[in-house]
């Protein structure tokens, strides 16, 4: 099959470069905004027909949760616009679309895992971006899967482990959230997840959504508490409530999410959240070495 991944720079498309490193059976192109501007409608439907696109995995987005508070139309472009246009390259082309999209599409008032049959809720500029991005996509007709996921983190890039680790080194107290529980996802399982469905689903009719974290559910307090254990810094955590630290956009104070579908579906393991931290820690130690 020939996938096209957008947003190839970002965690979870570098994530992904390193697996089809390794599964040449299929033809991969890595795109990002310097390639592939996803908000172009013509440059992406001219991609698709050039390259014979079966499937687009879209790693693009606009991620800056507070500063999108400051620019909503920009994040609509990036969130709700370019996935219209890439659903509609879809349908077109016949091709499946795999979408990532974020547990802040959720308003954190439940008392129970979100499933991915819940209303979804957003108040954030970013969360609701994201959300009319799903609705875009399930209005295309095209054939879509829609993977959720939360608190992405990975060796590259800009994440809250790495920011932990850097405080670590400088700080010799910090002040955490502890009234914010979700479960953080490793980006490397999530391109394993994501090419599980990829060799599930191929280009089969399919009009899907999944939760995809990793296992378990912790708040951010304990989440940089752990962090600076496995990272061996010696910087003490103070737990702290959300109104102690005030930022632009409001989080959800409860988003983890449901993920037996996608387990009794695909029958995929989904690894523990400290297993998968103490593997990133070790590649960010060794890239710093
Ligand atoms: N990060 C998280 O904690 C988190 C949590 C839940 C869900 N998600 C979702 O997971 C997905 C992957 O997130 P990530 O953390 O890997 O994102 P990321 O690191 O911010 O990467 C996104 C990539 O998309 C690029 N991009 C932005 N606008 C584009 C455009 N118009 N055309 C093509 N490329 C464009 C970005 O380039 P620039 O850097 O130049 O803008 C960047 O390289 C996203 O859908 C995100 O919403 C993330």
């Amino acid at each position: 099959m020939n996938i096209l991944v957008t947003g190839c720079y970002g965690q979870l498309g570098i994530a992904l470069q390193q697996i089809a490193a390794d599964n040449c059976s299929h033809q991969w192109f890595f795109t990002d905004i310097d390639t592939l501007n996803i908000c172009d409608f013509n440059a992406v439907e001219r991609y698709f027909t050039a390259n014979g696109i079966d499937i687009c995995i879209n790693c693009a987005a606009y991620t800056a949760v507070d500063k999108a508070e400051d620019e909503p139309e920009l994040a609509e472009k990036v969130n709700t616009e370019a996935p219209r246009i890439l659903a509609d390259c879809c349908k077109q082309h016949q091709s499946t679309l795999i979408h990532v999209s974020t547990d802040y599409v959720f308003d954190g008032n439940s008392r129970h895992p979100y499933r991915e049959d819940d209303s979804t809720a957003p108040f954030s500029v970013y969360g609701k971006t994201k959300r009319n991005g799903e609705r875009a996509i399930q209005e295309s007709g095209c054939n879509y899967i829609i993977v959720r996921t939360a608190w992405l983190y990975s060796s590259t890039g800009k994440n809250f482990v790495k920011t932990m680790l850097m405080l670590g080194d400088t700080k010799d107290e910090i002040n955490v959230v502890d009234d914010q529980k979700g479960c953080p996802t490793w980006a490397s399982d999530l391109a394993q997840a994501i090419f599980v469905l990829v060799e599930n689903y191929g280009k089969k009719p399919t009009h899907e959504i999944f939760h995809f974290t990793n296992e378990g559910q912790i708040t951010w307090y304990e989440f940089a508490c752990a962090i600076m254990e496995i990272g061996g810094k010696h910087c003490k955590v103070n737990p702290i409530t959300t109104d102690q630290y005030p930022t632009k956009a409001k989080r959800p104070a409860y988003s983890v999410l449901d993920l037996n579908k996608i387990k009794s579906m695909t029958g995929m393991e989904i690894p523990f959240w400290r297993d998968s931290l103490e593997k990133c820690i070790e590649e960010i130690i060794k890239k710093n070495e």
